[in-house]
């Protein structure tokens, strides 16, 4: 394995901090040397300077995603931290029949900002389906959109292509695997897609939370923003938090990761360590 030395270390960090915030204080230099190794190989290079300034030189935009998708840690699953969707279920899902029920106009907009590789957002999709069920058959049908975004183009491409292998399925109620998954065999082996019913109410996009403007039109009722604080550098969370608030609709919901305690926003009511409700 090609070694890479403590300035050379520096100089990756820097641009990780720079460009996608990731806060590497506590070392990480054996990530770039596991994780950027091959690539180096792969390139016939040498040496981590030598990458570097292809990174930042003829690499390009290409060369630099690639360093995203590398560098980022997707770790996601269905149902992740369910208490979460057992508020979501019991708490969010209730005002939001309140809100908007099925008016003509009432339109449900959620956001997993972080997405990865779409688990957090079918999840969402599923539990929305499945709670939000017209009360009669005079009720227009569900006006639900949920955008899924992240700067890993990998990850995003497995949630665009929905699906999944059973090791993914872990952690899924068997009547929702039933009901929004069915079967498909690729590769020599089993994976599961989810349903078209569900794919076609999630839109996933690509962009940094740090780009100065989110390619977004709407306000959001729901945003969860789960594990991605976790790794951001201390100085900019706050300030992105902020921003995401401003992305919410009055009496709109925000979600963070179970680890991510501490946070208060202006506007926001805290009503469980990571949960909080803006004021409508
Ligand atoms: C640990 S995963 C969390 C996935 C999901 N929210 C969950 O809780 O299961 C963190 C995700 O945030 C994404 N991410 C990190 N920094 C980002 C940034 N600056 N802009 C957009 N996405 C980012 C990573 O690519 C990764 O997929």
């Amino acid at each position: 394995m090609i070694a890479a030395t403590e300035s050379e270390y520096r100089r990756f960090r820097d641009l990780a901090r720079r460009e996608l915030g990731l806060d590497w204080t506590r070392d990480k230099k054996y990530l770039i040397e596991t994780r950027l190794g091959q690539r180096l190989e792969q390139l016939g290079m040498d040496s981590f300077s030598a990458y570097h300034k292809h990174l930042c030189g003829n690499g390009g935009p290409a060369e630099l995603q690639y360093f995203f998708n590398t560098i980022t840690t997707t770790k996601t699953g269905f149902y992740r931290d369910s208490s979460d969707f057992d508020f979501f279920r019991q708490e969010v899902l209730a005002d939001l029949r309140k809100q908007v029920g099925f008016a003509p106009h009432g339109a449900i907009r959620l956001w997993s900002a972080g997405c990865s590789s779409g688990e957090e957002p079918f999840t969402l999709a599923f539990e929305t389906l499945e709670g939000m069920v017209p009360l009669s058959k005079q009720e227009p049908s569900l006006d639900l959109r949920i955008l899924g975004s992240d700067i890993n183009t990998d990850m995003l491409a497995i949630g665009e292509d929905a699906l999944y292998l059973d090791q993914q399925m872990e952690g899924l109620p068997l009547p929702i695997r039933k009901k929004y998954f069915k079967p498909t065999r690729g590769n020599g082996r089993t994976a599961w897609q989810v349903a078209s019913n569900v794919r076609s109410k999630v839109d996933y996009r690509h962009f940094n939370l740090f780009d100065r403007r989110y390619p977004i039109a709407t306000k959001f009722q729901v945003i969860f923003f789960r594990n991605v604080l976790y790794y951001l550098d201390r100085s900019l969370r706050q300030p992105l938090l902020d921003r995401l608030v401003n992305c919410l609709a009055p009496g709109g919901w925000l979600f963070l990761g179970k680890v991510e305690a501490g946070y208060s926003m202006v506007g926001m009511k805290k009503i469980h360590t990571n949960i909080f409700h803006k004021t409508p």
